[in-house]
């Protein structure tokens, strides 16, 4: 018998490689992979390839793909989170919220949780200011309460607060801010009530000038975020929520660049006060 390797043309080999490869990468994880983590990669590897397919990726542009999501690691650091701000613009942390939060009545709906919570911050007294420094702005008086999805109030509830200052950024993103400036945490009191004094919430831009800014300016992409505050409240035996409460009637509640905005967290702001209650949804037993 003959000893020679068996040759394929390889037109035939390029051919048989893209008909098998899914399936070869997929028949490759072991026996004893968890079951959800087999699911996952099964379907990720699925849609990866079947993406590849059907544009037809070219190698210049599967490498430019690379030194994209390279540049969006490297520009991420403790105060900077360019693979959430990716996730926001692409739409994918509102979808990731959606299949995870269909809320029952009386819980507040959620949204993104954004790139630019820093921690828990040190509790303050109710009714308190989260200003680090004085502001031209207004002061606004944000007040409310806690509740169950059942309407009982909640005591004790960890209620966190973060924005953005009057001039468009976050503390980590201008020098001049003091860090923790507009970022603070309460307790709710026996009545699930809460309350601080802050400046009114402004439009701002998310930032631009890493490669999400470069995939906004080559899709023809504003930046803009409708006003908002974000709030995270947790309370034991309840799921935690992370929301924000938007201005009525700012111009980008219909265009908002990380499609954050639900109607039911839309909160008539007057020029120094705005109510919103929360509720929220017990943990599945
Ligand atoms: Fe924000």
């Amino acid at each position: 018998m003959s000893t020679e390797p068996r040759t394929v043309p390889s037109a035939i080999t390029a051919a048989a490689t893209e008909q098998r490869i899914t399936a070869e990468v997929i028949d490759r994880i072991a026996p004893s992979t968890d079951p959800r983590l087999r699911r996952i990669v099964t379907s990720l590897i699925t849609h990866l390839h079947g993406f590849v397919r059907d544009v037809e990726l070219t190698e210049s542009e599967w490498f430019a793909a690379i030194q994209f999501l390279t540049r969006t690691g490297q520009k991420c650091s403790d105060e900077r989170q360019e693979f959430i701000l990716l996730s926001d613009v692409l739409g994918i942390s509102m979808l990731v919220d959606a299949v995870n939060h269909r809320q029952p009545s009386g819980a507040t709906e959620t949204t993104v949780f954004g790139p630019f919570y820093t921690g828990e911050q040190p509790l303050l007294p109710h009714g308190a200011s989260i200003l680090k420094r004085p502001e031209p702005a207004p002061t606004l008086r944000v007040s409310g309460h806690v509740r169950a999805a059942d309407g009982k109030p909640l005591a004790g509830a960890l209620v966190e607060v973060w924005q953005v200052d009057a001039n468009g950024l976050y503390d980590v993103q201008d020098a001049a801010i003091p860090k923790g400036h507009l970022r603070a945490s309460f307790r709710t009191r026996e009545d699930g009530g809460f309350a601080f004094l802050t400046i009114a919430p402004v439009t701002y831009a998310i930032p631009t000038d890493g490669p999400v800014g470069e995939l906004l300016r080559g899709l023809g992409r504003h930046a803009m975020r409708p006003a908002h505050i974000h709030f995270m409240i947790s309370a034991p035996g309840y799921e935690r929520l992370v929301t924000h409460i938007f201005v009525a009637g700012d111009k980008y509640l219909q265009g908002d660049a990380v499609f954050g905005v639900k109607n039911s967290l839309v909160a008539a702001f007057d020029r120094d006060h705005v109510e919103f209650d929360f509720g929220l949804k017990p943990l599945a037993a």
